[in-house]
Protein backbone atom coordinates (compact mmCIF):
# COMPACT_ATOMS: atom_id res chain seq x y z
CA UNK A 1 0.00 0.00 0.00
CA UNK A 2 1.33 3.06 -1.27
CA UNK A 3 2.49 5.57 2.13
CA UNK A 4 0.09 8.33 0.65
CA UNK A 5 -3.14 6.94 2.43
CA UNK A 6 -3.66 7.22 5.93
CA UNK A 7 -4.35 4.21 7.85
CA UNK A 8 -7.18 3.87 9.17
CA UNK A 9 -9.25 1.59 11.03
CA UNK A 10 -13.51 1.02 10.49
CA UNK A 11 -15.02 -0.22 13.24
CA UNK A 12 -16.61 -3.49 12.46
CA UNK A 13 -18.73 -4.66 15.22
CA UNK A 14 -19.47 -1.12 15.82
CA UNK A 15 -20.68 -0.94 12.41
CA UNK A 16 -23.05 -3.69 11.96
CA UNK A 17 -24.13 -3.61 15.42
CA UNK A 18 -25.54 0.14 14.30
CA UNK A 19 -26.98 -1.64 11.25
CA UNK A 20 -28.68 -4.06 13.28
CA UNK A 21 -30.29 -1.63 15.74
CA UNK A 22 -31.75 0.34 12.64
CA UNK A 23 -32.81 -2.94 10.79
CA UNK A 24 -35.05 -3.46 14.41
CA UNK A 25 -36.67 0.01 13.20
CA UNK A 26 -39.43 -1.61 10.77
CA UNK A 27 -43.01 -1.80 10.06
CA UNK A 28 -42.69 -5.35 9.99
CA UNK A 29 -41.51 -7.94 12.52
CA UNK A 30 -37.74 -9.14 12.05
CA UNK A 31 -36.28 -10.21 9.51
CA UNK A 32 -38.18 -7.71 7.45
CA UNK A 33 -37.61 -4.68 7.22
CA UNK A 34 -39.81 -2.26 6.13
CA UNK A 35 -39.86 1.76 6.17
CA UNK A 36 -41.84 3.24 4.16
CA UNK A 37 -41.45 7.44 3.76
CA UNK A 38 -42.70 9.36 6.59
CA UNK A 39 -44.64 6.27 8.45
CA UNK A 40 -43.85 5.33 12.37
CA UNK A 41 -40.77 3.54 11.50
CA UNK A 42 -39.54 5.65 9.15
CA UNK A 43 -39.17 8.41 11.41
CA UNK A 44 -38.02 6.58 14.32
CA UNK A 45 -35.28 5.66 11.67
CA UNK A 46 -34.43 9.18 10.87
CA UNK A 47 -34.13 9.47 14.81
CA UNK A 48 -31.55 6.69 14.58
CA UNK A 49 -29.98 8.46 12.27
CA UNK A 50 -29.63 11.42 13.48
CA UNK A 51 -27.89 9.88 16.65
CA UNK A 52 -25.64 8.16 14.46
CA UNK A 53 -24.74 11.17 12.82
CA UNK A 54 -24.05 12.83 16.30
CA UNK A 55 -21.95 9.88 17.60
CA UNK A 56 -19.64 10.44 14.38
CA UNK A 57 -19.15 14.15 15.66
CA UNK A 58 -21.33 15.56 12.48
CA UNK A 59 -23.01 18.50 12.54
CA UNK A 60 -26.56 18.54 11.21
CA UNK A 61 -28.90 20.01 9.03
CA UNK A 62 -31.88 18.73 7.72
CA UNK A 63 -34.15 20.48 4.70
CA UNK A 64 -37.83 21.20 3.82
CA UNK A 65 -38.61 17.45 2.46
CA UNK A 66 -36.71 16.03 5.01
CA UNK A 67 -33.02 15.07 3.51
CA UNK A 68 -30.32 14.76 6.29
CA UNK A 69 -26.76 16.68 6.29
CA UNK A 70 -24.60 15.35 8.07
CA UNK A 71 -21.25 17.31 8.02
CA UNK A 72 -17.67 17.54 8.97
CA UNK A 73 -16.14 21.09 8.29
CA UNK A 74 -13.00 21.23 6.46
CA UNK A 75 -10.30 23.79 6.95
CA UNK A 76 -11.90 25.58 3.80
CA UNK A 77 -15.46 25.53 4.90
CA UNK A 78 -16.45 27.81 1.77
CA UNK A 79 -15.33 25.28 -0.89
CA UNK A 80 -18.05 22.72 -2.57
CA UNK A 81 -18.06 19.88 -0.10
CA UNK A 82 -17.54 16.42 -0.93
CA UNK A 83 -20.59 14.64 -0.66
CA UNK A 84 -21.90 10.72 0.13
CA UNK A 85 -25.13 9.11 1.39
CA UNK A 86 -27.70 7.16 0.56
CA UNK A 87 -31.40 6.35 2.17
CA UNK A 88 -32.43 4.22 4.96
CA UNK A 89 -36.05 4.29 3.78
CA UNK A 90 -37.24 0.11 2.78
CA UNK A 91 -39.90 -1.15 0.28
CA UNK A 92 -42.22 -3.37 2.14
CA UNK A 93 -40.60 -6.91 2.73
CA UNK A 94 -37.15 -5.26 2.63
CA UNK A 95 -33.92 -6.49 3.60
CA UNK A 96 -31.33 -4.11 6.03
CA UNK A 97 -28.71 -3.22 3.68
CA UNK A 98 -30.03 -1.23 0.69
CA UNK A 99 -29.48 2.14 1.05
CA UNK A 100 -28.32 1.65 4.99
CA UNK A 101 -24.91 0.58 4.32
CA UNK A 102 -24.27 3.99 2.55
CA UNK A 103 -25.44 5.55 5.71
CA UNK A 104 -24.38 4.60 8.23
CA UNK A 105 -20.57 3.15 6.31
CA UNK A 106 -20.20 6.85 5.40
CA UNK A 107 -20.51 7.96 9.08
CA UNK A 108 -17.91 5.68 9.64
CA UNK A 109 -15.71 6.04 6.76
CA UNK A 110 -15.93 9.79 8.12
CA UNK A 111 -15.81 8.63 12.53
CA UNK A 112 -12.43 6.28 11.15
CA UNK A 113 -11.08 9.09 9.20
CA UNK A 114 -11.40 11.40 12.37
CA UNK A 115 -9.70 8.79 14.67
CA UNK A 116 -6.88 8.72 12.59
CA UNK A 117 -6.30 12.48 12.75
CA UNK A 118 -7.13 13.36 9.15
CA UNK A 119 -8.14 17.11 8.29
CA UNK A 120 -10.33 17.51 5.87
CA UNK A 121 -9.97 20.43 3.26
CA UNK A 122 -13.09 20.39 2.07
CA UNK A 123 -15.88 19.72 4.05
CA UNK A 124 -17.02 16.14 4.10
CA UNK A 125 -21.18 15.65 4.26
CA UNK A 126 -23.35 12.68 4.27
CA UNK A 127 -27.14 12.92 3.34
CA UNK A 128 -29.34 10.47 4.33
CA UNK A 129 -31.80 11.10 1.02
CA UNK A 130 -35.63 11.21 1.54
CA UNK A 131 -37.77 8.40 -0.49
CA UNK A 132 -35.24 6.78 -2.68
CA UNK A 133 -37.74 4.48 -2.63
CA UNK A 134 -40.80 4.81 -4.35
CA UNK A 135 -43.36 3.16 -2.63
CA UNK A 136 -45.57 5.98 -0.90
CA UNK A 137 -45.52 7.95 -4.05
CA UNK A 138 -45.26 5.93 -7.25
CA UNK A 139 -41.78 8.18 -7.51
CA UNK A 140 -38.32 6.82 -6.54
CA UNK A 141 -35.33 9.59 -5.51
CA UNK A 142 -38.09 12.32 -4.12
CA UNK A 143 -35.36 13.93 -2.01
CA UNK A 144 -32.13 13.98 -4.49
CA UNK A 145 -34.58 15.12 -7.21
CA UNK A 146 -35.18 17.95 -5.54
CA UNK A 147 -31.86 18.57 -4.49
CA UNK A 148 -30.80 18.45 -8.14
CA UNK A 149 -34.13 20.63 -9.60
CA UNK A 150 -34.66 17.80 -11.82
CA UNK A 151 -38.71 17.65 -10.36
CA UNK A 152 -40.68 21.02 -10.32
CA UNK A 153 -41.38 22.00 -7.08
CA UNK A 154 -45.20 22.10 -8.62
CA UNK A 155 -45.15 18.46 -9.93
CA UNK A 156 -43.65 17.25 -6.14
CA UNK A 157 -46.48 19.47 -4.55
CA UNK A 158 -48.81 17.42 -6.46
CA UNK A 159 -47.93 13.58 -5.48
CA UNK A 160 -50.51 11.85 -3.20
CA UNK A 161 -49.98 8.76 -1.83
CA UNK A 162 -53.05 5.93 -2.40
CA UNK A 163 -55.09 7.57 0.45
CA UNK A 164 -55.12 10.82 -1.16
CA UNK A 165 -52.48 12.58 1.65
CA UNK A 166 -50.29 14.97 0.02
CA UNK A 167 -46.41 15.59 0.30
CA UNK A 168 -47.00 18.34 1.73
CA UNK A 169 -49.41 17.20 4.43
CA UNK A 170 -47.21 14.58 5.44
CA UNK A 171 -44.06 15.98 5.70
CA UNK A 172 -45.53 19.02 8.30
CA UNK A 173 -47.22 15.55 10.05
CA UNK A 174 -43.36 14.38 10.11
CA UNK A 175 -42.07 17.98 11.46
CA UNK A 176 -41.03 19.58 7.98
CA UNK A 177 -41.69 22.75 7.08
CA UNK A 178 -40.75 25.30 4.33
CA UNK A 179 -40.79 25.84 0.69
CA UNK A 180 -39.83 22.94 -1.14
CA UNK A 181 -38.00 25.24 -3.28
CA UNK A 182 -35.15 25.82 -0.35
CA UNK A 183 -34.48 21.91 -1.03
CA UNK A 184 -32.25 22.47 -4.22
CA UNK A 185 -28.85 22.70 -3.80
CA UNK A 186 -26.92 26.20 -5.07
CA UNK A 187 -25.21 25.38 -8.08
CA UNK A 188 -21.45 23.80 -7.18
CA UNK A 189 -22.47 22.72 -3.81
CA UNK A 190 -20.90 19.53 -3.95
CA UNK A 191 -17.32 19.56 -5.60
CA UNK A 192 -17.94 15.72 -5.86
CA UNK A 193 -20.32 12.46 -4.66
CA UNK A 194 -19.53 9.06 -3.77
CA UNK A 195 -22.38 6.85 -2.80
CA UNK A 196 -21.65 3.05 -1.44
CA UNK A 197 -24.18 0.84 -1.84
CA UNK A 198 -24.63 -2.93 -2.23
CA UNK A 199 -24.49 -4.22 -5.28
CA UNK A 200 -27.90 -5.34 -5.47
CA UNK A 201 -27.01 -8.10 -8.50
CA UNK A 202 -24.89 -11.23 -8.85
CA UNK A 203 -21.65 -10.01 -10.49
CA UNK A 204 -18.94 -9.12 -7.81
CA UNK A 205 -20.01 -12.16 -5.81
CA UNK A 206 -19.57 -14.71 -8.62
CA UNK A 207 -16.63 -13.06 -10.08
CA UNK A 208 -14.99 -12.84 -6.30
CA UNK A 209 -14.09 -9.11 -6.35
CA UNK A 210 -14.99 -6.76 -3.24
CA UNK A 211 -15.54 -3.35 -4.72
CA UNK A 212 -17.32 -2.24 -7.89
CA UNK A 213 -16.49 1.35 -9.13
CA UNK A 214 -19.89 2.32 -11.23
CA UNK A 215 -18.97 3.82 -14.43
CA UNK A 216 -22.43 4.42 -15.20
CA UNK A 217 -26.28 4.45 -13.90
CA UNK A 218 -29.19 3.22 -16.54
CA UNK A 219 -32.08 5.41 -16.84
CA UNK A 220 -35.44 4.40 -14.89
CA UNK A 221 -39.06 5.19 -16.64
CA UNK A 222 -42.05 4.43 -15.11
CA UNK A 223 -46.09 4.68 -16.09
CA UNK A 224 -49.03 4.29 -14.75
CA UNK A 225 -51.55 2.47 -17.06
CA UNK A 226 -55.63 2.98 -15.99
CA UNK A 227 -57.82 0.94 -17.66
CA UNK A 228 -61.42 1.04 -17.86
CA UNK A 229 -64.01 -1.74 -19.50
CA UNK A 230 -67.05 -3.28 -18.54
CA UNK A 231 -68.01 -5.11 -15.75
CA UNK A 232 -70.71 -7.80 -15.32
CA UNK A 233 -71.82 -11.03 -13.71
CA UNK A 234 -69.31 -13.95 -14.63
CA UNK A 235 -71.81 -16.08 -15.85
CA UNK A 236 -74.43 -14.27 -17.21
CA UNK A 237 -72.21 -11.69 -19.50
CA UNK A 238 -71.08 -13.72 -22.80
CA UNK A 239 -67.83 -13.90 -24.33
CA UNK A 240 -68.40 -11.38 -27.17
CA UNK A 241 -70.02 -8.54 -24.94
CA UNK A 242 -66.83 -8.59 -22.81
CA UNK A 243 -64.66 -5.73 -22.32
CA UNK A 244 -62.95 -7.23 -19.46
CA UNK A 245 -60.08 -4.72 -17.95
CA UNK A 246 -57.91 -7.11 -16.42
CA UNK A 247 -57.22 -9.30 -20.24
CA UNK A 248 -56.37 -5.45 -21.56
CA UNK A 249 -53.94 -4.89 -19.21
CA UNK A 250 -52.34 -8.82 -19.64
CA UNK A 251 -51.69 -8.13 -23.01
CA UNK A 252 -50.38 -4.69 -22.31
CA UNK A 253 -48.17 -6.51 -19.22
CA UNK A 254 -47.21 -9.51 -21.94
CA UNK A 255 -46.10 -6.24 -24.68
CA UNK A 256 -44.13 -4.46 -21.93
CA UNK A 257 -41.98 -8.01 -21.79
CA UNK A 258 -42.13 -8.45 -25.14
CA UNK A 259 -40.47 -4.87 -26.12
CA UNK A 260 -37.99 -5.04 -23.92
CA UNK A 261 -36.73 -8.59 -25.05
CA UNK A 262 -36.58 -7.03 -28.44
CA UNK A 263 -35.00 -4.25 -27.88
CA UNK A 264 -31.63 -4.73 -29.43
CA UNK A 265 -29.96 -3.91 -25.78
CA UNK A 266 -29.14 -6.58 -23.49
CA UNK A 267 -29.91 -3.68 -21.05
CA UNK A 268 -33.47 -3.05 -21.48
CA UNK A 269 -35.62 -4.30 -18.55
CA UNK A 270 -39.47 -4.23 -18.25
CA UNK A 271 -41.43 -5.16 -15.19
CA UNK A 272 -45.26 -4.80 -14.58
CA UNK A 273 -44.89 -4.54 -10.81
CA UNK A 274 -48.40 -2.96 -9.98
CA UNK A 275 -51.65 -5.04 -11.65
CA UNK A 276 -54.96 -4.26 -9.82
CA UNK A 277 -58.35 -5.29 -10.94
CA UNK A 278 -61.88 -4.60 -9.43
CA UNK A 279 -63.93 -5.94 -8.28
CA UNK A 280 -61.91 -8.64 -7.54
CA UNK A 281 -64.69 -11.06 -7.22
CA UNK A 282 -64.13 -14.57 -8.73
CA UNK A 283 -67.59 -14.24 -10.44
CA UNK A 284 -67.42 -10.63 -11.50
CA UNK A 285 -65.76 -9.43 -14.72
CA UNK A 286 -62.64 -6.72 -14.06
CA UNK A 287 -63.93 -3.40 -15.07
CA UNK A 288 -61.00 -1.74 -13.73
CA UNK A 289 -57.16 -2.53 -13.95
CA UNK A 290 -54.53 -1.12 -12.87
CA UNK A 291 -50.89 -1.20 -13.86
CA UNK A 292 -47.77 0.25 -12.76
CA UNK A 293 -44.75 -0.14 -15.65
CA UNK A 294 -41.01 -0.27 -15.34
CA UNK A 295 -38.95 0.16 -17.90
CA UNK A 296 -35.18 1.01 -17.98
CA UNK A 297 -31.68 0.44 -20.20
CA UNK A 298 -28.34 2.10 -20.46
CA UNK A 299 -29.31 3.29 -23.41
CA UNK A 300 -31.83 5.88 -24.43
CA UNK A 301 -32.72 4.58 -27.84
CA UNK A 302 -33.48 1.09 -27.37
CA UNK A 303 -35.68 2.13 -24.16
CA UNK A 304 -37.44 4.75 -26.36
CA UNK A 305 -38.30 2.30 -29.25
CA UNK A 306 -39.29 -0.31 -25.68
CA UNK A 307 -41.72 2.37 -24.91
CA UNK A 308 -43.22 3.14 -27.99
CA UNK A 309 -43.57 -0.33 -28.51
CA UNK A 310 -45.46 -0.39 -25.54
CA UNK A 311 -47.59 2.42 -26.01
CA UNK A 312 -48.48 1.68 -29.61
CA UNK A 313 -49.50 -2.05 -27.87
CA UNK A 314 -51.79 0.19 -25.35
CA UNK A 315 -53.73 1.95 -27.80
CA UNK A 316 -54.40 -1.26 -30.33
CA UNK A 317 -55.06 -3.47 -27.43
CA UNK A 318 -57.18 -1.35 -25.73
CA UNK A 319 -59.13 -0.18 -29.19
CA UNK A 320 -59.72 -3.97 -30.01
CA UNK A 321 -61.23 -4.56 -26.39
CA UNK A 322 -63.16 -1.21 -26.41
CA UNK A 323 -61.63 -0.24 -23.12
CA UNK A 324 -60.82 3.33 -21.92
CA UNK A 325 -57.39 4.10 -21.37
CA UNK A 326 -55.51 6.37 -19.41
CA UNK A 327 -51.51 6.10 -19.90
CA UNK A 328 -49.38 8.67 -18.04
CA UNK A 329 -45.55 8.89 -17.33
CA UNK A 330 -44.33 8.62 -13.97
CA UNK A 331 -40.87 9.49 -14.22
CA UNK A 332 -38.11 9.21 -17.59
CA UNK A 333 -35.06 9.76 -16.92
CA UNK A 334 -32.00 9.81 -18.47
CA UNK A 335 -28.79 7.36 -17.78
CA UNK A 336 -26.60 9.51 -15.84
CA UNK A 337 -22.46 8.76 -16.60
CA UNK A 338 -19.78 8.82 -13.74
CA UNK A 339 -17.34 11.20 -13.71
CA UNK A 340 -14.27 9.82 -15.10
CA UNK A 341 -12.03 11.94 -12.85
CA UNK A 342 -14.07 10.55 -8.99
CA UNK A 343 -13.68 7.41 -11.00
CA UNK A 344 -10.07 6.79 -11.32
CA UNK A 345 -9.40 8.01 -7.44
CA UNK A 346 -11.76 5.47 -6.14
CA UNK A 347 -10.09 2.60 -8.71
CA UNK A 348 -6.85 4.48 -7.62
CA UNK A 349 -7.76 4.29 -3.79
CA UNK A 350 -9.15 0.12 -4.63
CA UNK A 351 -5.64 -0.79 -6.02
CA UNK A 352 -3.54 1.24 -2.93
CA UNK A 353 -5.79 -0.90 -0.33
CA UNK A 354 -4.76 -4.02 -2.27
CA UNK A 355 -8.93 -4.63 -3.15
CA UNK A 356 -9.46 -5.52 -6.76
CA UNK A 357 -11.96 -3.79 -8.25
CA UNK A 358 -14.09 -4.07 -11.24
CA UNK A 359 -15.66 -1.22 -13.68
CA UNK A 360 -20.03 -1.62 -13.42
CA UNK A 361 -23.76 -0.52 -14.88
CA UNK A 362 -25.42 -0.09 -11.83
CA UNK A 363 -28.39 -1.20 -13.10
CA UNK A 364 -30.76 -0.24 -10.38
CA UNK A 365 -31.62 3.54 -9.65
CA UNK A 366 -29.98 5.64 -6.68
CA UNK A 367 -29.97 8.72 -5.56
CA UNK A 368 -26.57 9.53 -7.45
CA UNK A 369 -28.71 9.08 -10.50
CA UNK A 370 -29.36 12.63 -9.48
CA UNK A 371 -26.23 13.59 -7.75
CA UNK A 372 -24.62 13.70 -10.99
CA UNK A 373 -26.47 15.49 -12.95
CA UNK A 374 -25.12 18.70 -10.37
CA UNK A 375 -21.58 17.40 -9.26
CA UNK A 376 -19.29 14.81 -10.73
CA UNK A 377 -20.25 11.02 -9.57
CA UNK A 378 -19.56 7.93 -9.10
CA UNK A 379 -20.30 4.79 -6.78
CA UNK A 380 -18.72 1.92 -4.85
CA UNK A 381 -20.46 -1.48 -4.38
CA UNK A 382 -19.80 -4.34 -2.17
CA UNK A 383 -20.97 -7.66 -3.09
CA UNK A 384 -24.02 -9.22 -1.41
CA UNK A 385 -25.15 -12.62 -1.12
CA UNK A 386 -26.77 -14.35 -4.49
CA UNK A 387 -27.48 -10.67 -5.77
CA UNK A 388 -30.53 -10.91 -3.38
CA UNK A 389 -32.24 -7.34 -2.83
CA UNK A 390 -35.89 -5.85 -1.80
CA UNK A 391 -36.02 -9.17 0.52
CA UNK A 392 -35.08 -9.81 3.83
CA UNK A 393 -32.78 -12.66 2.85
CA UNK A 394 -30.83 -9.21 1.68
CA UNK A 395 -27.35 -9.83 2.86
CA UNK A 396 -23.27 -8.59 2.93
CA UNK A 397 -20.57 -9.72 5.09
CA UNK A 398 -19.24 -6.93 7.67
CA UNK A 399 -15.87 -7.99 5.59
CA UNK A 400 -16.90 -6.36 2.08
CA UNK A 401 -18.99 -3.66 3.93
CA UNK A 402 -16.04 -2.18 5.92
CA UNK A 403 -14.07 -2.87 2.66
CA UNK A 404 -16.67 -0.35 0.43
CA UNK A 405 -16.62 2.17 3.79
CA UNK A 406 -12.50 2.43 3.85
CA UNK A 407 -12.73 2.83 -0.29
CA UNK A 408 -15.12 5.20 0.62
CA UNK A 409 -12.85 6.97 3.31
CA UNK A 410 -10.05 7.46 1.17
CA UNK A 411 -11.47 8.30 -1.78
CA UNK A 412 -13.81 10.99 0.06
CA UNK A 413 -10.13 12.10 2.04
CA UNK A 414 -8.34 12.38 -1.77
CA UNK A 415 -11.41 14.21 -3.19
CA UNK A 416 -11.14 16.60 0.05
CA UNK A 417 -7.30 17.56 -0.66
C1 LIG B 1 -34.16 1.33 -6.57
O1 LIG B 1 -34.55 0.87 -5.51
C2 LIG B 1 -34.51 0.79 -7.83
O2 LIG B 1 -35.68 0.37 -8.00
O3 LIG B 1 -33.61 0.71 -8.71
MN1 LIG C 1 -34.05 -0.23 -2.95
MN1 LIG D 1 -30.91 1.60 -2.52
Amino acid sequence: MSSELTHITIDRVGLQRRIDELALISEAPAPVVTRVLFSEADRRGREYVRRAARDAGLTLREDAVGNIFARWVGSEPDLPAVGSGSHTDAIPNAGRYDGVVGVLGAFEALAALKRSGFKPRRSLEVVMFTAEEPTRFGLGCLGSRLMAGTISVEKASSLRDREGRSLDELRAAAGYSGPLESVRLPSGYYHSFVELHIEQGPVLEREGIPIGIVGHIAGPSSYRVKLLGEGGHAGAVLMPERHDAMLAGAEIALAVERAAKSSGSPDTVGTVGVFRIEPGAVNSVPFRAYLEIDLRDSRMDTRTKAFEEIRAAADEVCSRRGIHLEFEEINADPPAPGDQKTIAIAEQVCSELGLKSLRMVSRAYHDSLFMARVSPTTMIFIPCLNGWSHRPEEFSTIEHIASGAEVLAHTMARLSA
